[in-house]
């Protein structure tokens, strides 16, 4: 199988469904800011894992079109606001929406992404027991994801952030939605109770060893190819693994949390962190997580679809970007 041709076809069915569920309408310029991330591109990760998972239950990935869409436009949402938080400039190599549209045009652009997704869930035409339980999901699933943002901007301002703390932060902001897409996936593909909260912990884990990795990235990855502002994290003071594991490790970083850097500054600091240990110990960490997620997919029959699960969730943490 070759994942990228797989995740290809995903994508064209998304992109397909934003346009039809998304149309650019009155008034034309708040919708353009809305269409402005989604049509950017992005690599669609979680609309691919809700539609795989549907394929691996035996269900049909065209009928869960519009659940697949509405989990992108979330995450878009997430996107446009977490930018205006993290004080970044660029997203998926273009200037960010609060850069083009200010901060009010960019809250507004999120808010109707974040509710647009949830007309277009809720306009399914399937079975209405397992539609509400996808809307409930999905609508907890956001309000976790605001918990998690909390914690990560509280999170700047302490010097003391346990790991523990960072893992419950990171499981709201981040894998929260994966664990939403890969059970919804579940659910509209009609399996069993059983698989899909077993679906569910997959998206958890998988989304622990995701976000990890988007920590290192976010020091290791040239700004052209990353899409985003390289070193932004040190620059934030953000209490990821890394810093949490350097922290503990009286490792000093010149500019962790003094808001800009120069492209040496950031070489240097990352230097320092290899040699700590702590990417090191970043990475090995999300290599396990990666490993117990794999694990949960026991639970379902050999298939073209279950191995694309395992092949986007090794890729997960093979990614550059
Ligand atoms: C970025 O997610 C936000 C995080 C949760 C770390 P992705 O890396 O999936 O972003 P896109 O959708 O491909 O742009
Ligand atoms: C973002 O985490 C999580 C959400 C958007 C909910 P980050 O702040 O690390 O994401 P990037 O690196 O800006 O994409
Ligand atoms: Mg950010
Ligand atoms: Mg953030
Ligand atoms: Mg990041």
């Amino acid at each position: 199988m070759d994942l990228f041709a797989e995740i290809e076809k995903k994508s064209k069915l998304v992109d397909e469904g934003i346009e039809t569920y998304l149309p650019v309408t009155h008034p034309e310029e708040l919708y353009k800011a809305t269409r402005y991330l989604p049509d950017a591109g992005g690599k669609r990760l979680r609309p691919s894992v809700l539609m795989f998972a549907a394929e691996a239950v035996g269900g049909d990935s065209k009928s869960v079109i519009p659940a697949a869409v509405a989990v992108e436009l979330v995450h878009n949402f997430t996107l446009i606001h977490d930018d205006i938080m993290d004080s970044d400039d660029i997203r998926r190599g273009m200037p960010a929406l609060h850069v083009k549209w200010g901060d009010a045009g960019a809250i507004l652009a999120g808010d109707t992404l974040y509710s647009r997704a949830f007309e277009i869930l809720s306009g399914m035409d399937v079975d209405k027991e397992r539609l509400i339980k996808c809307i409930q999901l999905l609508s907890r699933t956001c309000t976790e994801i605001c918990e998690g943002q909390w914690l990560d901007i509280e999170f700047e301002d302490r010097d003391d952030v346990t790991e523990d703390e960072y893992l419950e932060m990171i499981t709201k902001k981040t894998s929260v939605l994966y664990g939403a897409a890969a059970k919804m996936g579940g659910l509209l593909g009609g399996a069993s109770e059983e698989v899909t909260s077993a679906l569910y912990d997959f998206g958890l884990l998988i989304g622990v060893s995701f976000q990890i990795h988007d920590d290192v990235l976010d020091l290791i990855t040239p700004e052209d190819v990353l899409g985003k502002v390289r070193g932004s994290d040190l620059m934030e003071g953000k209490k990821t693994l890394i810093a949490i594991h350097a922290l503990n490790n009286g490792v000093k970083l010149d500019i962790f949390g003094k808001g800009n850097a120069t492209k040496e500054q950031i070489d240097k600091a990352v230097s320092v962190l290899e040699e700590s240990g702590s990417l090191p110990y970043a990475r090995n960490l999300a290599e396990s997580y990666l490993k117990e997620g794999k694990d949960r997919l026991n639970v379902l029959e050999d298939s073209e679809a279950k191995q694309a699960l395992l092949e986007i969730t090794d890729y997960m943490l093979s990614r550059k970007y």
